[in-house]
């Protein structure tokens, strides 16, 4: 199989670079700059390598650098933007800082006659964020492109397969973009295009039906996408050697619990264990109020019953992990700040009898895994769900928790998730709910006055869920939403809509 090595400097779109030279069909991995070698590199067979973008400038003291030896061992590289400028460096060009006159946004690119640039237009957009500039390509380069500020926008040292592009050709700005990708990976590199998602999904099933063969496997189910796909995937290949636990922690929205089951158990006649452990979490969550409090029970609470089932099967050779690309990525970086706590299953393997741990989806970026969850034939609208955090509607009800505050934010939800579809709107958003704050607020009814609560709903739009922006949903949409929620779900007497970006909120209330 094809490998591309995403040499990793510090820049912004490293995983949208990995992402778009798979949507090319080879495979991409991500590794930071300091944890490999020049010799690793040579061993693990790449095809070819791309250098990053990065903050830096290339002579500041601290700045990202590697070993110029990688540009004699005849593998291919592409440098984008601080990579472009690193290579120069490396192999003895000219870098300087343009002051005043840095290039950011849709900039036009001239380029030549070139492999890198087949069926790129001789003028075209490029999106560009950089201050320095290559101001002399190293002996043996040539400049292959210019913009009317930057006298290198792209160099080439053709004999050693080495290219440099001062621009970012991985981001959607880009107009020909993907070409480019297309044409290194193929016209330098000489890829076959063999990373498809059918080919991972049928190699991963006989892998498993070979290295699993006779193993008892154990996987936790929560009916989110990862996990899902995962067992789907062991199933086919190890089919009643795997056991499913799924825990109704009661926090599910609306049917979910039932949607989960009927699918698993009864469309892919998978051996699934479902507990109903509604009353024990609520009465762990009685009177709590505070928000990581919440998280805290929920996830400690989830070990312990996934504890008690495991103990029922008894010992488990393996168990299965909904890892996915980007958490593995994350993993090997610094910490960021917590602004709150996560709950992910992180704590089953200490509690677990069990030999090993196994990842199926841990090379594959969310879209790869969506794509194997089609091929296996998941229902569409499961492989498209869009996220639910693990302590569930818990932080969607602000304030402490009662049978029947759940049962109205669960109500008021259902209505505005059938709303956003019925006009049309799912794919127009990528995250969309109802909150039940613990305001109560006047109301009239028929003549009377109520005292009922305020539901807030949220819609965002984001790629990545660090940042988002609000869904501007049109406000015949909420109207219908708002009217059918205070008609229908008892005891709310408001409804607002919640228009705050992240940054400064986040994406749950909480
Ligand atoms: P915030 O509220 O931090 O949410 O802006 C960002 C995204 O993460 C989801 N989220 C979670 N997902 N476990 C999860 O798997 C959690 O504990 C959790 N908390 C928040 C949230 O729904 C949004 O998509």
């Amino acid at each position: 199989m094809d490998k591309i090595l995403i040499l990793d400097f510090g820049g912004q779109y490293n995983q949208l670079i990995a992402r778009r030279v798979r949507e090319q069909k080879a495979y991409a991995e991500i590794k930071p700059y300091n944890k490999i070698t020049v010799d690793e590199i040579k061993n693990a067979g790449y095809s070819g390598i791309i250098f990053t973008g990065g903050p830096n400038s290339v002579y500041d003291e601290k700045s990202p650098h590697f070993s110029a030896d990688i540009l004699s061992i005849g593998v291919p590289i592409l440098g984008i933007c601080y990579g472009h400028q690193l290579l120069t460096y490396m192999a003895g060009g000219v870098v300087e800082s343009a002051n005043n006159i840095s290039e950011y946004g849709k900039i036009e690119v001239a380029v030549e006659d070139n492999k890198l640039f087949e069926n790129i237009p001789e003028k075209s957009i490029f999106w560009m964020s950089h201050t320095d500039y290559v101001s002399r390509v190293p002996d043996g380069f040539r400049c292959i492109a210019t913009t009317d500020n930057c006298p290198c926008a792209a160099m080439c040292n053709e004999e050693k397969k080495i290219y440099g592009v001062q621009f970012h050709p991985e981001v959607t700005h880009s107009q020909f973009g993907k070409e480019l990708l297309h044409n290194f990976l193929y016209n330098v590199c000489n890829c076959s295009g063999d990373w498809s998602m059918d080919k991972f999904t049928q190699n991963a099933i006989e892998k498993y039906k070979t290295e699993l063969k006779d193993k008892k496997v154990l996987c936790a189910l929560s009916g989110g996408v990862d996990s899902s796909v995962a067992a789907v995937l062991l199933h086919k290949a190890i089919g009643d050697n795997l056991t499913c636990v799924f825990v109704d922690h009661g926090l599910l929205r609306k049917n979910e619990g039932d949607i989960v089951e009927e699918i698993f158990k009864n469309q892919f006649s998978m051996n699934l264990i479902r507990v109903n452990a509604q009353e024990r979490f609520l009465s762990k969550l009685a009177c709590v109020t505070e928000p990581e409090k919440k998280r805290k029970i929920i996830g400690e609470e989830f070990i312990r019953v996934f504890e008690e089932e495991a103990k029922k099967i008894g010992h488990v050779n393996v168990l299965v992990q909904g890892t996915i690309y980007p958490d593995v990525i994350e993993s090997g970086k610094g910490d960021a700040a917590t602004i709150k706590s996560h709950h992910n299953v992180g704590g089953l393997p200490s509690v677990i009898d069990f030999d090993e741990i196994v990842e199926p989806l841990r090379e594959l970026f969310k879209d790869e895994v969506r794509a194997v969850g089609l091929e296996l034939g998941i229902p569409y609208d499961l492989v498209w769900r869009q996220p639910f955090p693990g302590p569930g509607l818990a932080v969607r009800v602000i304030g402490d928790l009662t049978v029947d505050k759940l049962d109205i934010v669960r109500d008021a939800d259902a209505i505005f998730r059938e709303e956003i579809a019925n006009a049309g709107l799912e794919k127009e958003t990528n995250q969309y709910f109802a909150v039940l704050t613990d305001t109560r607020t006047v109301g009239v009814m028929g003549d009377a006055r109520t005292y009922g609560y305020t539901v807030a709903l949220r819609a965002v739009c984001t790629d990545d869920f660090m940042t988002a922006d609000f869904t501007r949903i049109p406000f015949d949409v909420l109207a219908k939403a708002s009217n059918r929620i205070t008609n229908e779900v008892r005891g709310i007497s408001r409804v607002v809509y919640d228009i705050t970006s992240k940054p400064p909120a986040t994406v749950e209330w909480e």
